[in-house]
């Protein structure tokens, strides 16, 4: 563990997705949180990842988890994406927020279905107030790509108003070996949100185990 960098809560961390970025930001060095509905679930998760990381994870109740983070990731189904909202909203002032849900509603999962105003990071972003920095991240990899100690040929689009948050959130998608991408204000984060069901599409129809996003061309600034 590295005390110069900042502790991560994984909120829902008990899932698919979030277990896999705890695993690998744990793997790297973060102090983590692994957070959940349930402690006993919460201490469970973690107790497995530092077996596997020889790392000091913790696990906690969510609100408890965003309490002791610099930065909460919120992995939760759409379905529980405001109820988790409205347990950790405390939790999380003056801090930053990586929202990485997507509005799929099952069982037509490869049909983008956005929800009432558009993007779920923007709903989260305004029910939260401004004194939360709302960063868009994660709707695109695989996570059960992230579990597995392998590269990943995936791209992330980072997408958030305040430019020091994306900035850090894309450090954070380094540590994960993924390349983060600033892809503008908040509002951006529809393309994201939108294009896993499109990613889902790609996955049937050619039978790809996890479809990912690239970005081509070279900075030249
Ligand atoms: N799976 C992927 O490949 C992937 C990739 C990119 C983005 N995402 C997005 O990331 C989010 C999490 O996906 P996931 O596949 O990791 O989900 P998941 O495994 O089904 O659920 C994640 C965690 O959320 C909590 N949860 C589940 N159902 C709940 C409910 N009805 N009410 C309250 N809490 C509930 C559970 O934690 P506790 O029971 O411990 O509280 C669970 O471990 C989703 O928005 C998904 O769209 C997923």
């Amino acid at each position: 563990m590295n005390a110069s960098l900042p502790t991560v809560a994984v909120i829902g961390g008990t899932g698919d997705l979030g277990s896999g970025l705890a695993w690998r930001w744990a793997r790297a060095g973060y102090p983590v949180i692994v957070g959940s509905r349930v402690a006993d679930r919460a201490a469970i998760a973690a107790a497995e990842l530092k077996a596997r990381t020889g790392k000091a994870v913790r696990g906690m109740e969510n609100a408890a988890a965003a309490t002791a983070a610099d930065i909460s990731v919120l992995t939760v189904p759409y379905a529980n994406h405001q109820p988790t909202l409205e347990t950790i909203k405390a939790a999380l002032a003056g801090k930053i927020l990586v929202d990485a849900t997507v509005p799929l509603m099952p069982p037509k999962v490869s049909t983008v279905q956005l929800p009432p105003g558009g993007s779920v990071a923007v709903a989260a972003q305004a029910f939260l107030g401004q004194s939360v920095r709302v960063v868009s991240a994660l709707q695109t990899v695989a996570a059960h790509k992230l579990q597995q100690d392998i590269i990943i040929q995936s791209d992330v689009l980072v997408a958030g108003d305040d430019a020091a948050a994306r900035e850090a959130v894309i450090v954070l998608v380094a540590a994960l070996g993924l390349k983060g991408w600033h892809a503008g204000v908040l509002a951006n984060s529809v393309v994201a949100e939108a294009m896993t069901s499109v990613l889902i599409a790609i996955n049937r129809r050619y039978k790809i185990d996890g479809a990912g996003l690239c970005i081509t061309g070279e900075p030249t600034a």
